[in-house]
């Protein structure tokens, strides 16, 4: 194709509608890898004729990296809330009252998604902004973020959508993420989401979007607005909204009796576990937009509608005992012990108390009778004690002052509400623990040793400490009670293996308090060695895109712990990689140059720009120093970092000169394939 522009907007076309098919009507016509060459070659054209941008472009469903900062945009039509009922009677009297002002009425049930309510603005067509709900009146623009969101449509199907609307609906994290998500955060020692809802809630406000990419939010549609909408009902409106593109759950259904509606929510109540999301609840709307103006609204919710929540399942059973439970970073988690009851179909036995502040807020008492629920999370929690069962005499449960594994006195850090054993090095299960992180497939992937296994060498007084596995004999792993020369043969083989695992994992493996797998590939790629990250300052460390203060501090406070140090040392001299794998260079025409970026880019994002950098032979400095040579700047760069760059004599660059010098663009024109495919 000659044409250029012709063959940007025919790809968009194309992978719109794959996109479609795949995210709306899980049917996929072509397969993940033509689907990924079609990107790649959109991204290539984009990359080279950026006078055809399209912020609504397929291929800014990846996020970017910059920063945003939500704005504050007043809704066209305000968010409104609903007004909810526990009791079917209520919820029988709704349906009287519609019925009897209007008794044409036939009505739409629904499920009542678990989530954070969005509202998304199409202009001809296109994903113009996409707001949250916020006071209702006025809300943040996070239309970055829900960008990334897949099964929501940039660019609409058809031709018989309104000029101006918007699309109300719910983003929710899908339980299986939320799981997901929540494993991971607690691996690397920050606390989990509470459930789904507050993880969807969360992402969607983080301000950078590759990381909202990543955490595979998705959105159910449930209501059209606008002036001059092209439907007389709800109904209609929800079905011509499926046709443009959007979302719309199929298990709705149209009502006119009392006996319908019941059946529903009878219905949805049964099926609710089994799905794939959080579910609070059904709502019952009146589906003629004539009907509902009749009714009108109250100022916080329409009278037209009315959500019907299903009580959590709960369960009342006698808390028996409470452990303490202490993690590899040290935290201690309380644990309730239970006397096993029937549940949402399961047995449960012990229940999370999360925190000493809950079991505080609850007054618990061991001999009390708790109730325990199962919301969108998999382990139930207690939510309240039967004061009227409370036996006599009971005191108020303490939480542990000190260590219940080695005695030390717990400490608390500003702004957390965990308690922490300080003794990292003499406390069994850190100590433990921190080794089994060590040997976990994601980081180093000894096979043959398990946490059994560790636990034993530990008994034997084998290993203290990562840096002791690369010490062990092959016969005094033989001479051990249930492993033998195979076992042994094996342990050794895949220790040897691991010398040439690559210093991102090597970094993740290390337990670093927050640094988990994402951010140790981050700070490798960046510092490149072990060395340079040790000796970078927190200033320098926050400065890294997604690396925030708090990852800046642990890695500080890492490196400045002897005991860590002499690890390191040991394990640098077992042979294990410090030093992240040279990229190959495309030329020398930055050497020895270093380079701040800063502000956003009309052709390359940032990440991009670092890569180009590095390829090119230069160093990209995180802060403006005596050390920089230029500084990159884009528009919105930061008053200070100009300002210091003045000061300190460091040259100025724009993203054109910067293309010049590593003969990207010549005279102006940008130039076809020098650049390698950066994705
Ligand atoms: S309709 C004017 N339909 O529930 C009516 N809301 O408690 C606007 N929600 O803020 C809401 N599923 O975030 C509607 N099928 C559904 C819903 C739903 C979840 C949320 C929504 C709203 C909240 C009100």
């Amino acid at each position: 194709m000659t044409n250029p522009q012709k063959e940007i907007e025919q790809l968009r076309a194309q992978l719109n509608e794959y996109n479609r098919r795949y995210y709306q009507e899980n049917d996929p016509v072509i397969s993940d890898r033509q689907f990924d060459e079609l990107m790649h070659r959109l991204q290539e054209l984009e990359r080279q004729y950026p006078q055809y941008d399209d912020p609504n472009s397929p291929t800014r469903r990846v996020g970017s990296d910059l920063t945003n900062r939500f704005e504050s945009v007043r809704h066209r039509y305000p968010m409104m809330s609903l007004s909810n009922t526990y009791s079917l009677e209520e919820l029988r009297e709704f349906y009287d009252r519609v019925t009897a002002e209007a008794p044409e009425a036939d009505f739409v049930c629904e499920l009542k998604f678990d989530g954070t309510a969005i509202s998304l603005t199409y202009e001809h067509g296109r994903l113009l902004r996409a707001v949250t709900r916020g006071d209702g009146a006025v809300g943040d623009d996070v239309t970055a973020n829900v960008r990334t969101i897949r099964s929501v449509p940039l660019v609409l199907s058809g031709d018989d959508y309104p000029d101006y609307f918007e699309m109300r609906g719910e983003i929710y994290m899908p339980r299986a993420e939320f799981d997901r998500l929540n494993a991971e955060k607690e691996e690397i020692g920050e606390s989990p989401f509470a459930n789904p809802r507050n993880a969807a809630a969360g992402t969607l406000k983080l301000q950078n979007s590759s990381v909202v990419a990543a955490r595979r939010l998705d959105c159910f549609l449930y209501a059209m607005a606008g002036d001059r909408l092209p439907c007389a009902s709800h109904w209609e409106a929800l079905n011509k909204a499926r046709e443009w593109g959007f979302r719309i759950s199929d298990h709705m259904r149209r009502c006119r009796t009392w006996e319908e509606i019941e059946t529903f929510i009878r219905e949805t109540d049964a099926l609710r576990e089994g799905l794939p999301y959080a579910t609070d609840g059904a709502v019952v709307k009146v589906n003629g937009y004539d009907i509902q103006k009749r009714l009108g609204a109250t100022a916080k919710a329409p009278r037209w509608a009315v959500a019907y929540k299903f009580k959590a399942e709960e369960a009342l059973t006698e808390l028996l005992s409470v452990e303490f439970s202490v993690g590899r970073t040290g935290a201690v988690t309380p644990v309730a012990n239970l006397t096993p009851v029937l549940l949402a179909g399961t047995v449960v036995k012990r229940a999370s108390l999360h925190n000493a502040d809950q079991i505080a807020l609850l007054d618990l008492r061991i001999g009390d009778h708790v109730y325990v629920e199962k919301g969108g999370e998999i382990i139930p929690k207690i939510t309240g004690v039967e004061l009227s069962m409370r036996p006599e005499g009971s005191r108020p449960l303490e939480f542990v002052r000190t260590c219940p594994q080695c005695g030390a006195a717990l400490e608390r850090y500003e702004g957390e509400a965990a308690w922490y054993c300080p003794n990292s090095s003499g406390c069994t299960p850190q100590i433990v623990g921190r080794i089994v992180h060590f040997i976990s497939r994601k980081a180093m992937n000894i096979e043959g040793i398990g946490e059994e296994t560790v636990g034993l060498f530990f008994e034997q007084g084998l290993v203290r400490d990562a840096a002791d596995l690369y010490d062990l004999s092959p016969e005094r792993i033989a001479a051990l009670p249930r492993l033998g020369a195979k076992s042994a043969a094996n342990i050794m083989a895949s220790l040897e293996r691991s010398r040439t695992v690559p210093f991102a994992r090597v970094l993740y493996a290390l337990g670093i308090r927050f640094v988990g797998e994402a951010t140790a590939k981050i700070l490798a790629s960046h510092f490149k060695s072990l060395d340079a990250l040790r000796a970078a300052s927190e200033e320098e460390l926050a400065q890294v895109e997604e690396v925030g203060g708090v990852i800046a501090r642990s890695v500080r406070e890492y490196f400045a712990d002897p005991v860590n140090l002499r690890i390191i040392d040991r394990l640098r001299a077992a042979g294990l990689q410090f030093e992240a794998e040279e990229t190959a260079r495309l030329s020398d025409s930055l050497a020895s140059l270093s380079i701040v970026i800063s502000g956003t880019f009309e052709r390359h994002s940032r990440d991009e720009l670092k890569q180009l950098i590095e390829l090119h032979g230069g160093r990209n400095l995180a802060a403006v120093s005596g050390n920089a040579d230029y500084l990159l700047a884009g528009a919105g760069v930061g008053p200070a970092k100009l300002a210091k760059a003045t000061k300190l004599g460091v040259r100025l660059l724009t993203e054109e000169e910067f293309e010049r010098m590593i003969g990207e663009r010549r005279d102006g024109k940008p130039e076809e394939a020098v650049q390698p495919t950066l994705f």
